[in-house]
């Protein structure tokens, strides 16, 4: 049976270390199921009995986000890369796990995320049940209009885009492109529009979409290619509308994209 090396790097901010495990290729096997098997015989390649790795799953499928890392330095899902696709395309024995970089270390490959989740407060990522009392719950949408939603909507908040975009780092405030794509999401909805300004005027702050420096990796690692280069140009054109709509006391952008 093929053998390959999984490299992990592993500890706390305090003190992070490579540790090397040495597994069994097996038909469809992902770097979740490779992190189960360690779980149940935590001996690193030395022999030495270790402690468990830490990470995080939940739905195995790349519909939750939860076991995003980096992956031979690419940020996508545990579950969804598989073992011998990974060895075939690097003609390599090693694959490296690494926990991602821009957000607070927990332990091993498990990252506190949960700026994704203020952000998504920042930009009210929700429609408030009071404007769909006002204006029904089922307005009509046209085809197109959902097909743009759609992919938008399929957003798992797994980080990937942020650990990709150079704009955000410990230095700076930029909330990065997967809040500001869900802005655009809502400010699509006939009942969501009617909260647009709010979502806007966030993003015209330090840390808002002038931040973007549109360097387009958080577009190329996406892992549902969400059009997210696309949601900065719409929402950065919206800013400006709401910008000047502001100046002269208007009350809302009426840009239905
Ligand atoms: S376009 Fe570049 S700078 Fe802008 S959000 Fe994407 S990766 Fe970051
Ligand atoms: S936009 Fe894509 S990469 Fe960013 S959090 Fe959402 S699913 Fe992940
Ligand atoms: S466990 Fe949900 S995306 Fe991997």
């Amino acid at each position: 049976m093929k053998k390959f090396i999984l490299r992990v790097y592993r500890g706390t901010k305090n003190r992070q270390y490579w540790e090397e495990f040495e597994l069994e290729v097996k038909p469809f096997y992902n770097i979740t199921s490779c992190l189960s098997d360690i779980q149940k015989k935590p001996v690193n390649r030395k022999g030495e009995r270790v402690t468990p790795i830490a990470w995080e799953q939940g739905c195995l499928e790349e519909v939750c986000g939860s076991c995003s890392m980096l992956i031979n330095g690419w940020p996508r899902q545990a579950c969804a890369a598989l073992v011998d696709q990974i060895l075939d395309q690097t003609k390599r024995s090693v694959i490296a796990l690494a926990p991602f970089t821009k957000f607070p270390l927990i332990k091993d490959l498990v990252v506190d995320r949960s700026k994704m989740f203020e952000d998504l407060k920042t930009v009210r990522a929700w429609m408030d049940a009071d404007d769909a009392l006002d204006h029904g719950f089922g307005p009509k949408i046209s085809p197109a209009l959902q097909e743009i939603r759609y992919v938008l909507s399929t957003c798992m908040t797994c980080g990937c885009c942020l650990e990709a975009c150079p704009q955000v780092n410990s230095h700076s405030k930029y909330i990065g492109p997967a809040a500001i794509s869900q802005a655009r999401l809502f400010n699509a909805h006939p009942v969501g529009k009617h909260m647009k300004a709010s979502r806007l005027r966030p993003l015209m702050d330090e840390g808002g979409i002038s931040d973007c420096g549109n360097a387009q990796n958080c577009r190329r690692v996406c892992p549902k290619k969400i059009p997210l280069t696309e949601s900065l140009a719409v929402i950065g054109r919206t800013v400006a509308g709401q910008a000047l709509k502001d100046m002269v006391s208007l009350p809302d952008v009426s840009d239905p994209e």
